[in-house]
């Protein structure tokens, strides 16, 4: 029954919602998975998943095959049929500010509220401004009718790409904003798997619960603008970041994690959420907290800047009709992804000084062709690497550690590498006669 097994729907099938949807039928529960895209619903159905993210495909194939996981586009069905509504669809950064986009939220949030048949309980996951819940019981109220029973509670999801699937089955922390006595009880029993498993869970209210989530992000671009400062002062003074970040790593109150130095970050989260909470904080009158989070974006900027100054340089001043070859598009090793991709950025960039830029990415090549189709790409680092004036590492997929520089040494017209990861072995680069250019660390010639 639906007090002790209460049903699942999913609203928004992008990674957090496919992700979410998965994990809910893998703790045993039945869930229908809701979008407004056929095709992606048809893909999914048929077990297929749109992107790359190890793991998921087995998961949802699993699940469909158990009959405990399905999907459609009607919302009101999903929600005739389903206790618990996850809202779980994108809210990407405006086009003409940093605000937030919240229509895909309130139209979800909208469209469940009207169709609900019975008692629900409306739960959001996505990554929204502080305040915005609030805005959304109003929203709520107004929609749904007025014999029937709901709540709206805020319950942040932490999940990273790449690491979805393990991220969302063991979470680091359950955070549960403006939950009734009941509506507590619903989500312990929901979460009754990591809760049994030791996972901790944080009762507060709504604008907390929001604000959890945007500043665990914040404070994961702040350490990666943090380092990324002090990588330039290492590189005026002759110091290196990397043997510097493992030293301060030790520091259990500092850790090394989120502290390794280069292009900076990018993807689907970060830099909008930053830029999200600058815009909030602005309106809120907290304008210490939009200055810093304006510093973390313009550091984070700078070094896309950066690696294309050193590029043209490494070049002779200009990179006009030059080759380059470029090892990395996504945003982060074992991802598809290339939203806002420092390393596409950069290519692009390159390309539009002129340059003939060649990319290789084991996963990312296709999604970066739709994005940037006049790019060449290349299947191999071999064939990115062929006739180039300098070669560029973007992303630091385990793969181009194991590249061997004597091999590409035959292929590139002057040995220059910018490792813009610093992930490459330095010594043994330039022990085969690279100049290998890093960000933070001494030139090796
Ligand atoms: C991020 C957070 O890590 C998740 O906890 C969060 O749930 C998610 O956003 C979200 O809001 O949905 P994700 O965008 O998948 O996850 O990527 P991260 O692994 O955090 O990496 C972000 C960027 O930082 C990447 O471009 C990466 O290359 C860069 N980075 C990371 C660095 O430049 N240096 C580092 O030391 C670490």
């Amino acid at each position: 029954d639906s007090a002790t097994r209460p049903r699942v729907s999913v609203i928004g099938t992008g990674y957090l919602g496919a992700t979410h949807a998965a994990a809910m039928a893998e703790m045993g529960f039945e869930v229908v998975g809701v979008d407004q895209d056929p095709r992606k619903v048809e893909a999914l159905s048929a077990g297929r998943v749109p992107f790359f993210e190890p793991g998921l495909p087995e998961l949802i194939e699993k699940h469909v095959a158990s009959g405990r996981l399905r999907f459609t586009t009607d919302i009101a069905e999903a929600t005739a049929a389903s206790d618990v509504h996850f809202i779980c669809v994108g809210t990407p950064q405006q086009a003409t500010s940093f605000a937030a986009n919240l229509s895909y939220v309130e139209d979800a949030t909208a469209a469940v509220a009207r169709n609900l048949t019975h008692r629900g309980l409306i739960v959001g996951k996505s990554t929204v401004p502080v305040g915005t819940a609030a805005r959304l019981r109003l929203l709520v109220a107004r929609h749904v009718s007025s014999s029937i029973d709901v709540e709206l509670i805020w319950n942040p999801e932490f999940l990273r790409e790449g690491k979805a699937v393990d991220d969302t089955l063991s979470p680091d922390r359950i955070v549960l904003g403006g939950a009734s006595r009941e509506a507590e009880e619903t989500m312990r029993t929901l979460y009754a798997g990591p809760i049994g498993a030791g996972v901790p869970v944080i009762s507060c209210d709504l604008p907390t619960a929001e604000l959890v989530k945007v500043s665990a992000n914040a404070f994961l671009a702040t350490k990666i603008s943090f380092i990324n400062a002090i990588a330039e002062v290492c590189e005026a003074a002759g110091a290196d970041v990397s043997v510097l970040a493992d030293a301060l790593g030790h520091d259990v109150r500092i850790g090394r994690q989120f502290l390794n130095a280069g292009l900076g970050f990018g993807g689907g989260c970060l830099p909008k959420d930053i830029r999200a909470l600058m815009h909030r904080s602005k309106e809120l009158g907290a304008h210490r907290a939009a200055g810093l989070m304006q510093q973390v974006d313009e550091i984070n900027m700078a070094q896309r800047q950066s690696v294309i100054d050193k590029t043209v340089a490494a070049a002779g001043g200009s990179v006009l009709n030059r080759r380059i070859g470029v090892l990395g598009v996504a945003f982060k090793p074992f991802t598809d992804d290339v939203r806002d991709s420092p390393a596409l950025n950069v290519a692009a960039a390159l390309h539009l000084r002129g340059a003939q830029v060649t990319v290789h990415d084991p996963e990312a090549n296709g999604t970066a062709r739709s994005n940037f189709p006049t790019l060449s790409y290349a299947t191999t680092a071999r064939d990115a690497a062929i006739g180039a004036s300098a070669l560029l590492v973007l992303t630091e997929w385990p793969d181009f550690g194991a590249v061997s520089p004597d091999e590409l040494g035959e292929l590139v017209e002057n040995r220059v590498v910018i490792d813009a990861r610093n992930c490459l072995d330095a010594a043994r680069w330039s022990a085969a006669g690279w100049r290998v250019i890093a960000l933070g660390r001494e030139t090796t010639v």
